[in-house]
């Protein structure tokens, strides 16, 4: 799919609402901003792309053979951790200060608004000059600053000629006297407030006293529940270094401006793998995280040039890094040449384990300052366990550092679906070229995997194709149709992504064949029963 038509993004939300993928969460009381609720095709998507990762990650991973790119053998484990957390966890890992964004409020309407995502443009006539700000889709913007202006200056839509320019859109961060920016809301200028930190973590509390200290967070990241049971893994298992443990789960970001869908929204879940390996050797496995993750999304289907691999410049990095990559997609609802981050992968040195152990902020990544409690103590005081790891057999103690891949199954699951987006033509039943839409997901990540289709309702044709269902159904999600005439049964498949369609007709009944049809070639063969279903298997497989 190409991103040069931004309505493709409106296509794929109504394909996505009208096909059951994604629905707006509470929308029969008006939707709930940054929540969406995952619909029977779509909870078969993001099912389908955490297996996969977890499968790949984790299941089939091969402990004893070196994988190609990496220097040793090693292990990969898993654990499911509690979504809330001791309180002092998120002092240790930094998000109790630092993990959030800046915001100005508007004192005239009441609203929120993320600073970097204000954007705005000097208008003038005659003398007077305003710089008008909007929050919207790149796309809308020139309109929404254009009617913006007309009304500051009190103007008619058929005077806006009056309004001239001075230089680009750019971010309310280039601004510095806010007396002189009309809020995106305000109907006065000056309305806005001095940018504030505003903390990202969901509060709430923890048994029956809503006091200070029965505060709990939500998670904000799953990384966390790993870092603290680094010791329980390794005790209890017999895992040595280099290994990595991972986990599927949700986090919650209380973001200021959720928007594009899935993308940026409140309630989301991580795949994030913890890699534990000595400090000499943290480069290496850095290296081969970065590969290998880029390799596992080109694998299920996003190549080319909507996938890119970049590496975060020094001022970028997180207060833990000391380095990143990205891997990005050029979601459509982007301007073109833009692309939105998919997953970071981060070399976060010792940075974790030390902090739950000592409790101070390791001065390597970031210089801060131990801020202490009336008591005198350290605020951040960890956990005072040791988490250093002994080498069973070279008899080295060291603190390990860490490789960090850091998904999102909603952002991966969206990138899929995008990619998958394509407009074509097909015959009809009649042989006529018309429209088709398709979804070309790859076969693992297909909702379902094949459709089982009766030529006619009669003739002994269900009763055939219901067996063959049945069987297939065993190992497979498969969808049963024998509504409607043939090609529509196909068109409605297309369009939910399933890439084979077998249709059982009076031949069936005769010689045990089926025809088997390939959704992206639209290609017919007509196989023995078996082989077509063993071909789907592969597929799904591969
Ligand atoms: N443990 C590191 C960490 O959490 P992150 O870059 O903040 O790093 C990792 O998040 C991934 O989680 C992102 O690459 C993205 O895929 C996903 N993610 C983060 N915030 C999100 C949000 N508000 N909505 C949807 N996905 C989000």
């Amino acid at each position: 799919m190409s991103n040069d038509d931004l309505g493709v993004m409106q296509k794929i939300v109504s394909l996505c609402k009208r096909r059951g993928f994604l629905f707006q969460s509470s929308e029969i009381y008006g939707g709930m901003n940054g929540c969406w609720d995952y619909g029977p095709l779509g909870v078969e998507l993001k099912r389908n792309v955490k297996e996969a990762w977890w499968a790949d990650m984790v299941t089939h991973h091969d402990d004893i053979s070196t994988p190609e790119g990496a220097s040793e053998a090693f292990e990969m484990t898993g654990l499911d951790c509690s979504i809330l957390m001791h309180p002092q966890v998120w002092k240790c890992s930094g998000h109790h200060d630092l993990f959030h964004d800046m915001m100005v409020d508007c004192k005239e309407s009441k609203r929120r608004y993320r600073h970097d995502q204000v954007r705005g443009r000097w208008a003038l006539r005659g003398d007077d000059r305003i710089f008008v700000t909007a929050v919207c889709e790149p796309d809308e913007e020139h309109e929404v600053l254009t009617a913006r202006a007309q009304k500051y200056f009190g103007l008619r839509a058929k005077d806006r000629d009056q309004i001239s320019w001075d230089g680009v859109v750019v971010s309310l961060e280039s601004v510095s006297d806010f007396s002189e920016v009309f809020g995106p809301d305000a109907k006065e200028p000056g309305t806005l407030t001095e940018p504030r930190e505003f903390n990202l973590m969901f509060k709430t509390h923890m048994g029956a006293l809503l006091d200070e200290a029965s505060v709990a967070y939500l998670r904000p990241e799953t990384a966390q529940g790993i870092f603290v049971n680094f010791k329980n893994v390794v005790d209890s298992s017999r895992v040595r270094i280099p290994f990595g443990i991972a986990q599927i789960g949700k986090s919650f970001r209380n973001e200021i401006t959720p928007r594009n869908f899935t993308f940026r929204v409140r309630e989301f879940e991580q795949m994030e793998v913890e890699f534990f390996c000595h400090p000499d050797s943290s480069h290496h496995w850095y290296g081969y995280w970065r590969d290998r993750r880029m390799k596992w999304y080109q694998e299920l289907g996003l190549s080319g040039d909507n996938l890119i691999l970049r590496e975060h410049d020094a001022d970028e990095l997180s207060h833990y890094s000391t380095g990143t990559a990205d891997i990005e997609y050029a979601f459509p609802f982007l301007p073109k040449g833009e692309f939105g981050e998919l997953e970071g992968i981060a070399h976060r040195g010792d940075f974790d384990l030390r902090s739950h152990m000592e409790g101070k902020l390791n001065p390597a990544s970031r210089p801060l300052e131990v801020e202490l409690g009336e008591d005198g103590k350290p605020v951040h005081r960890g956990s005072g366990k040791d988490l250093s790891y002994r080498d069973p057999v070279t008899n080295e103690k060291y603190i390990p550092h860490v490789i960090e891949p850091s998904a999102g199954a909603d952002r991966a699951a969206l990138a899929f679906l995008c990619e998958a987006y394509t407009e074509d033509m097909a015959p009809d039943e009649n042989g006529k070229m018309q429209g088709r839409v398709v979804l070309k997901f790859h076969p693992r990540i297909a909702p379902i995997k094949a459709a089982v289709f009766p030529l006619v309702k009669k003739d002994g044709m269900p009763e055939c194709a219901q067996e063959i269902y049945r069987d297939l159904k065993r190992d497979l999600p498969v969808f049963y149709d024998n509504k409607g005439a043939v090609g529509r049964r196909y068109r409605r498949m297309d369009e939910a992504g399933t890439p084979y369609c077998l249709t059982i007709d009076g031949q069936t009944l005769e010689d045990g064949t089926v025809t088997l049809r390939e959704r992206d070639s639209m290609e017919q063969t007509r196989l023995p029963v078996d082989e077509a279903a063993q071909a789907i298997r592969e597929a799904v497989r591969s």
